[in-house]
């Protein structure tokens, strides 16, 4: 039995109020128990709100810098635990040792960047229109954040979220999926041996229906960021349209790879093959559409179930796995109808479509990858986000359908091209209409010094990670100051 993790809150680990759990299993093997955690109610969300609220105003003034130290401290800590945390990722959440290996990576990369930020957090310094008189913005924190993060990036993405606020000199609740609790634990409990003050971070576990949306909508919070579905997402965004509070989302793609006629087959075959199958296709990120110029329609979609079939399913904790499990069987269900739906649509399985036979598959929810063919834009798998190891091939006869046919979602979080033309490539740069373009390479992989978020229904407030216009400026506002040293009226003022 695996000690039960527990929630943190105001420096100290403790279980829920009511004393209940609920437990974590591996979705490979699902007779393997990975965590039991807190079944958290309101209460205990009132006792982090609480302690967050208690620690903001010490934290707000520590120097950014200093704040950027213990981000540091995580950072190499993070270093430290790579390959335990990693595998942690893989057990909890069920993609390859590989992906969960880079899951940590993106958490180290964002505590040195968000660390150094510290020393930055610029504002702007302008000329008066008056003689002896400053203008200047600085940045301020916002407050108390809270945090509720998705399962398919278990540390990536609350360590994205959380270095952010931290940096900026909020204290925040990070409330994790119910799925990866372990993952999350594991994260705060770097930030406490990093030094973080108690209060600062606070960790709550259980249902986002009841606790995460208690949470988000609390009246001690300030602002709120949010990662998951696109359902939850708008229910989120009606039910705190009243509060008025900052609110960040990021919610699903139909993330589309463009192939042209001139590019390297072998360069976007591996492409879509990472794109659509990595992580099972569980990403916001993930390609589930390939539009395919009709010259190469019929040999791309081919080489591609070829290489599809090719790909060993199984437990991502074995170097030889390439694509791991669905989540759950709720999600793993949810795919089987969509490829279901694709076929009664008209769409033609070319490959994959079913639940692989195997001893080593039979405790987790595997799907073959799958690929449907014929695809119609109309038709809904190429307008729904499925999240799973599903792409749909989609035929066009020039570069200007493609981009209309990539823009012609509600999506737009991360569209790629391949090509050779140097010219339809910078028209594909111009004219996509999604937060991220990839040129020549699939519509996974951000790197996190810049901004990542979608468009339109893929996300709204702030995007994620660093760069102008990213996660500094969402867990920020701005306030600005004029300092007059004339020791007068000045008459200019009078007109204004
Ligand atoms: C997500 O799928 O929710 O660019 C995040 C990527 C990753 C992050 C994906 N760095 O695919």
């Amino acid at each position: 039995m695996p000690k039960p993790i527990k929630n943190f809150i105001a420096g100290n680990w403790s279980d829920a109020v009511d004393g209940i759990r609920f437990t974590s299993r591996n979705p490979a093997d699902n007779r393997d128990l990975v965590a039991e955690a807190p079944l958290s109610s309101r209460a205990d969300v009132d006792r982090a709100v609480a302690a967050a609220r208690a620690a903001f105003p010490e934290w707000r003034l520590l120097p950014a810098p200093r704040r950027g130290e213990i981000l540091f401290r995580a950072g190499g800590l993070l270093i430290k635990n790579k390959q335990r945390l990693g595998e942690l990722v893989t057990r909890e959440m069920g993609k390859i040792l590989a992906e969960g290996l880079g899951d940590v990576q993106e958490a180290i990369d964002i505590a040195f960047y968000m660390g150094g930020e510290g020393r930055r957090l610029q504002g702007e310094t302008v000329p008066s229109e008056l003689p002896d008189k400053d203008c200047k913005s600085v940045r301020e924190p916002l407050g108390v954040v809270a945090l509720v993060t998705p399962w398919n990036f278990p540390i990536a993405i609350p360590a994205w979220k959380l270095f952010a606020a931290l940096i900026c000199g909020n204290s925040v609740i990070l409330k994790p999926s119910s799925e990866t609790p372990a993952c999350a634990a594991a994260l705060v409990a770097i930030l406490e041996e990093a030094g973080i003050p108690p209060g600062v971070v606070n960790f709550v576990c259980g249902p986002g229906e009841e606790v995460g949306e208690y949470l988000l909508s609390h009246p001690g919070v300030d602002a709120a960021s949010f990662t998951g579905s696109c359902t939850a997402g708008e229910h989120l965004e009606r039910l705190l349209a009243p509060l008025h509070r900052p609110l960040a989302l990021e919610m699903g793609g139909k993330n589309a790879i463009i192939v042209m006629d001139d590019a390297d087959l072998e360069l976007a075959l591996e492409g879509a093959l990472w794109g659509g199958f990595g992580t099972s296709g569980q990403r916001c990120t993930a390609a589930s559409r390939l539009i395919v110029h009709e010259m190469v329609y019929d040999r791309f979609t081919s080489l591609l179930a070829e290489r599809a079939e090719r790909l060993r399913l199984g437990n991502g904790l074995y170097g030889e796995t390439e694509v791991g499990p669905l989540i759950n069987e709720t999600q793993g269900q949810k795919v089987l109808d969509y490829i279901a739906i694709g076929t009664e649509e008209g769409a033609r399985l070319v490959t994959g479509g079913i639940r692989p036979e195997g001893a080593h598959l039979a405790h987790g929810f595997f799907i073959a990858p799958t690929v449907l063919g014929n695809v119609t834009p109309a038709m809904r798998v190429a307008r729904e986000e499925i999240f799973g190891p599903v792409v749909s091939v989609i035929s066009c006869a020039a570069l200007d359908e493609a981009v209309a046919i990539a823009n012609g979602v509600r999506f737009g979080l991360s569209t790629s091209i391949y090509s050779r033309d140097v010219n339809n490539c910078a028209r594909a740069e111009r004219d996509l209409a999604s937060g991220i373009v990839y040129i020549n390479a699939s519509t996974i992989g951000a790197e996190v010094q810049l901004p990542f978020g979608g468009w339109r229904h893929s996300g709204s407030g702030h995007p994620e990670a660093g760069g102008r216009g990213g996660a500094i400026d969402f867990f920020t506002r701005v306030k600005v100051i004029y300092r007059d040293y004339s020791g007068r009226l000045q008459k200019a003022q009078i007109d204004k």
